[in-house]
């Protein structure tokens, strides 16, 4: 029982994040930039799980369950003159002919995806049938241009429609909306793809470039870091949170039970992170200082500078479910302890109709990659604050929908040639997603009744439906 997960990269965003998902991945597997596994692995095998992300091909290749697809040929050719261009299954590249990109224009990536459809679908069947028990898929994108959020929601809905009993996670990478934006019609873009990530996706991890900019200067000394290293940042996260995957032995050894103690209810399901300590290049910035203890580990994964996210937290934000993933060498009295300080200390404030409780998964750590820290944790939060960020995002829609601006190439595409109901409802599945996580904030949230379709696509739906919260009370 595997539990294999295919990883779908749509655009400049995501096949940049996941070319340093996959490097980290090799090196905490111990394979190669190649795919062969090295020497110091072959000696000293791992107690490890290489087959929920890898294949092995004939000749012992380690192969990522990874499609990469891309409008415009930039990144993945960077991608194949890179040292890892062999590790990558050639087939499993999509480039669009044209080459041309989306050009910022959600409306073009959607339709692009109608137009490969055959292709995509071949090589997205192709992995599935070569898995032995598919768990699901992860997307990674950015919300903001054309291919990775238009082409992503495209992504979203097929797979939706053509896996319904699969687990759909993205990580999805929202604009920097502290800079005047780097494309006017982002807005747009957004509030399109949030309906996708909203029914289509089962879980959503929400980064975005403001938040991760700031922790790159504050925790890094880095003040104006590249993509690649806000993109070490990300992967890291991603790392930290599949290492239950990865590293069997302890709890959480797949998605889902990972992910339906987070989400209790379907529709809240964009989730923040946090991850101590960083490090670049090895260097561990805050050894001098500190000496990290699991206590010392969880009180920083709550504070709110250390979220990977950029959101304005009201009096009433409150957290409805929280996992701390810890890795290196923990006892668990330690960890008991701790819980039992930040609950005196009430450092977590949550939810009126729920556990109010952090819960912890200890988690074995590659053998091939030397930290210098003792400890280091990643937290994964639902927290209601997530509301601002969609607030934020509708207030920069209607400013630009107000003035009917930059609306001519989107009306270009056969979806909107007739008119813009798809922004409207769009508009709509956000504002309704903005009241959820406002009526989780009161005790009476199980009574809350949306108009919204519960659009909950099966994998989570079926299972969450016997993790009723009110038989949690
Ligand atoms: P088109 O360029 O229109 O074809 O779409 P695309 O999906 O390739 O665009 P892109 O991914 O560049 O989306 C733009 C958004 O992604 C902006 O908010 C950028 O700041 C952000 N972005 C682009 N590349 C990266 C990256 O490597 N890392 C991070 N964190 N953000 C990125």
């Amino acid at each position: 029982n595997n539990r294999e997960i295919i990883t779908l990269q749509a655009g400049q965003c995501g096949n940049q994040v996941g070319m340093e998902f996959w490097s980290m991945l090799c090196n905490e597997h111990g394979i190669n930039p190649d795919g062969i596994l090295s020497d110091h692995a072959v000696n000293n095998p791992a107690e490890d799980r290489k087959d929920v992300f890898f294949y092995q091909a004939d000749d012992e290749h380690y192969i990522p369950r990874a499609i990469l697809l891309d409008l415009e040929p930039r990144v993945i050719n960077n991608i194949l003159s890179s040292p890892y261009a062999n590790l990558y299954n050639p087939e499993n590249i999509f480039l669009s002919p044209d080459g041309g990109g989306a050009g910022n224009n959600w409306a073009f990536g959607f339709s692009s995806g109608e137009r490969i459809a055959d292709e995509v679908s071949e090589m997205i069947d192709r992995e599935a049938d070569g898995s032995d028990s598919l768990e699901g898929f992860m997307l990674l994108h950015s919300i903001a241009g054309g291919t990775g959020s238009g082409l992503g929601s495209w992504l979203l809905e097929y797979l939706g429609d053509r896996y319904p009993k699969k687990l759909i996670q993205t990580y999805s990478v929202f604009p920097n909306s502290e800079e005047t934006s780097d494309t006017v019609v982002q807005p747009y873009n957004s509030m399109l793809s949030l309906k996708r990530l909203t029914q289509n996706a089962d879980s959503v991890v929400v980064l975005d470039n403001a938040a991760l900019n700031r922790i790159a200067a504050d925790r890094l000394r880095i003040q104006n870091p590249t993509f690649a290293q806000t993109n070490q940042l990300v992967s890291t996260v991603m790392s930290a949170s599949t290492t239950t995957l990865r590293y069997p032995g302890y709890m959480n050894n797949d998605l889902v039970g990972l992910l339906a103690s987070l989400i209790p209810t379907p529709r809240c399901h964009f989730l923040t992170t946090s991850y101590t300590p960083f490090t670049t290049d090895g260097v561990d910035h805050t050894k001098s200082v500190r000496k990290t203890t699991v206590l010392d580990v969880m009180r920083r994964l709550l504070q709110p500078n250390n979220r990977m996210v950029s959101t304005n937290p009201s009096k009433k934000s409150c957290y409805i479910s929280i996992l701390n993933i810890i890795q290196g060498d923990v006892d668990p009295t330690d960890v008991h302890k701790s819980l039992l300080r930040i609950r005196e200390r009430r450092l977590a404030q949550f939810i009126p109709w729920g556990p109010a409780s952090i819960q912890v998964a200890l988690s074995k750590k590659s053998p091939y990659v030397q930290t210098s820290h003792r400890v280091s944790g990643l937290m994964l939060a639902n927290h209601t604050s997530i509301g601002s960020l969609f607030k934020r995002t509708c207030d920069q829609y209607d400013r630009l929908r107000k003035r009917n601006a930059f609306l001519e190439q989107y009306k270009k595409e056969a979806m909107f040639s007739d008119g813009l109901e798809e922004f409207d409802s769009s508009r709509q599945v956000v504002q309704d997603l903005i009241a959820e996580y406002e009526a989780c904030e009161k005790a009476d949230y199980l009574n809350f009744n949306s108009d919204a379709p519960a659009a909950a696509p099966a994998a989570m739906g079926g299972r969450r439906a016997s993790v009723d919260p009110t038989s949690r009370l």
